[in-house]
Order: structure tokens, then sequence, then C-alpha cells
């Protein structure tokens, strides 16, 4: 089979397509042709030697997909041969392929009427965000959001997470068209964290009082800011770095102002809980399926396009998502 393969680390790394063997699916897993795979941030930390779990070269790039099972090995009953659907692979990864084969624990059934294509982005940022908002801080409808990052992968999807669960959204970014597209997805307010006073603007739009709940994948003086414009009895989600800096959370700040300082590790959580995994994507491909949640992509590439599609994302020029289609995907689009 074809697949992008990672043969030496680096910022950029050397990415090349060629022949990677194809492996028949062993007890409890399934082997999936992949019509295309979601492009991450996480992807960019792996090929530079920087994500928590070390990768040697050479490797298959790529942790989310969507496809159709050709293969199941002993013991799966949940799928047969023709199913389409959505597959996350974090601690192997391998997506960026012609074919996957992985558990069949970390595959769900994609509803019809949803292109492949249009899905396989989908697993990682929404998951993500679901997981963050919904299970770890317990967003009410009618609470004021604000979502850090919010033109990114996991920014966005907390945006259309947030507006579907009720809450006014206030979106921050370092970029004015990249923060209109975000307000066309759906953001009641968005702040420009380099032209404006970032704290100081949510406290105005909250009337003093600062958000519910803060999301944020930035960290650094993001984080700062999150600290000084989130509500007495208030919930900030630690998601992610991507500015770089890991921030420390004051201990006075948060004793004073009654904070929650809360992780969202959704890696750990699907590893550790395949099936509450499993029914939070059915409920948010559901969503999918009756046109509440529309993912946006914000360019398809080829395989051999790779290292052009991970240049945007360490350039972040992305709103949403990219996603890298196999032959079978070119021919559904
Ligand atoms: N907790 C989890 O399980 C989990 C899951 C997925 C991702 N993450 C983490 O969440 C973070 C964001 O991931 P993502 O997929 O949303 O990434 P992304 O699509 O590249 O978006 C990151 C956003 O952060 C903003 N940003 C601010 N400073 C930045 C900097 N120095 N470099 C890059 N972006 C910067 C950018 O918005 P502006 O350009 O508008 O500033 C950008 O839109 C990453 O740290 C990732 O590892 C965590």
């Amino acid at each position: 089979m074809k697949a992008v393969v990672c043969t030496a680390l680096g910022e950029p790394p050397q990415l090349t397509v060629m022949e990677w063997p194809s492996r028949p699916p062993g007890t409890g897993e399934i082997r999936v042709a992949l019509h295309a795979g979601g492009v991450n941030f996480g992807d960019l930390l792996v090929t530079a030697g920087r994500y928590q779990v070390k990768l040697t070269p050479p490797f298959v790039l790529g942790t989310e997909g969507a496809g159709v099972v050709t293969a199941c090995g002993v013991g799966v009953t949940r799928f047969k041969e023709g199913d389409r659907v959505l597959v996350q692979n974090n601690d192997v990864r391998a997506c960026f392929a012609d074919e996957v084969t992985l558990p069949a624990a970390r595959a769900v059934l994609v509803p019809p009427g949803i292109r492949l294509t249009d899905i396989a982005g989908f697993p990682l940022n929404f998951g993500t965000s679901y997981y963050a908002l919904a299970v770890r801080a317990r967003l009410a409808q009618g609470e004021v959001l604000a979502v850090h990052g919010a033109s990114g992968g996991v920014g966005l999807a907390a945006v259309k997470l947030g507006k579907m669960m009720g809450a006014t959204v206030i979106a921050t970014g370092s970029d004015d068209a990249k923060l209109r597209a975000v307000k066309t997805e759906g953001a009641d307010y968005v702040v420009n964290v380099r032209t404006e006073p970032l704290a100081k603007r949510i406290r105005e739009l909250t009337q003093g009082r600062g958000a519910d709940v803060s999301f944020d994948p930035v960290g650094g003086d993001v984080f700062d800011a999150a600290m000084r414009s989130t509500a007495i009895d208030g919930r900030i989600l630690v998601v992610g770095f991507a500015g770089g800096r890991i921030p420390a959370a004051p201990a006075n700040k948060v004793l004073f102002g009654a904070l929650s300082v809360i992780g969202a590790p959704y890696g750990g959580f699907t590893q550790r809980n395949p099936e509450p995994w499993a029914e939070l994507m059915r409920t948010l491909l559901e969503q999918v399926r009756c046109g509440v949640l529309k993912p946006l992509i914000h360019r398809r590439f080829t395989f051999e396009q790779a290292p052009e599609a991970l240049a945007l994302v360490r350039e972040r020029q992305v709103i949403g998502k990219c996603v890298l289609m196999s032959a079978r995907g070119m021919a559904e689009t």
C-alpha cells in the first residue's frame, strides 16, 4: 500500500510517499481502506520529536481518518466488510495511508449521507473539544464560553460545540481575517489578542464578570489572560500549548477566584475508555448527520502534498482542518 512516511524528524521533517507493508487484522482488529486522514497540530509535534510519545523513523504519520472496512479479525462482531467507519489511532497513528489495521475499539460507524472525506478530520478536534466542554467542564446552556485559538482545529470545533450546547461564545485569535471566518462559523464575539487587551475585552463583553468557561489550547500569555478573565466559580480548560510556553496557574488566583483549572487529555481518555469514546463519537456524528454540526475543511491535499499541508499548519494558515486524501478519497470527491 501507499503511505506518507516520516523518514527523518525535523522542522520541517522529511516526508516520503512510499510503498509500506499492509498488515492483516489480528484478534479484535479491523483493516480499513482509508479515503482520507486529518492533518493535526500533533503531527508537527510528532515529526519534530516533541510529542510526549516519541516515534523513531521510519513511521507512517496520521492519527485519524475515515474509510471502509475490508477485513475483520477473530472476535470482531461490531463491524463487517463494507462498513463505513471513522478511526482514531493515537498510539500507532498510521492513517496517512491507503489502509490502516487497528483495534476495532478505535472505530465507529459513519451514518449514511456523510461523505468520508468530509469527516476524516473530525474525531480528534470535535472529540477533544466535546470531551473538554461536556465531560470535563460541564458547560451549561446560557453560560459564556471563551474559546482561545478559535480559528484552529480544536478551537473552531469548540466554537461550534459551544453554540450547539447553548452558550454565548467569545472567540479569540491573532488574525482578523481568520477571526472573521470564525464569526461566520458561529462565534457571537471575536477578540484579536494582538490588537486588543484580551482579559479586559472579555470582561467588557461579560459586564465585568468574565467567562464561565475558558477553553485554552494556546497556553502562555493567553492562559495568563484567561486567569484574569474567567468568572468567579468558573472553569479554565487546559487543552494544549500551541503558543509554546507551558504556563503555571497562580494558586492565590485559583483560591480567591474560586477557579477550577481542568485538564482535558482526550488522547488518554480515548485509550482508557474505548466504549465511552465510541459513544461520544456516535453522539457527535448524529449531530453531523442531522446538520447541526458542520466540520470546516480548509483544504484537501494528495499524499504527495503532505509537506505543504503540514507547512500550512505550522504557519498558522489553516481555518478548521486540512485532510490528506488517498486515491479512493479523490475518487469520492
Ligand atoms: N488535549 C488534547 O487531548 C488535545 C487534542 C488535540 C490538540 N491538542 C493541542 O491543542 C493545541 C491546538 O491544536 P490545534 O489542532 O487546534 O492546532 P491548530 O489548528 O494549529 O490551531 C492552533 C491555534 O492556536 C493559535 N496560536 C496562538 N499562538 C500560536 C503559535 N505560537 N503557534 C501556533 N498556533 C498558535 C492559532 O490561532 P491564531 O493564528 O489566530 O493566533 C491557531 O489557530 C495544540 O497544542 C495541540 O497539541 C490537545
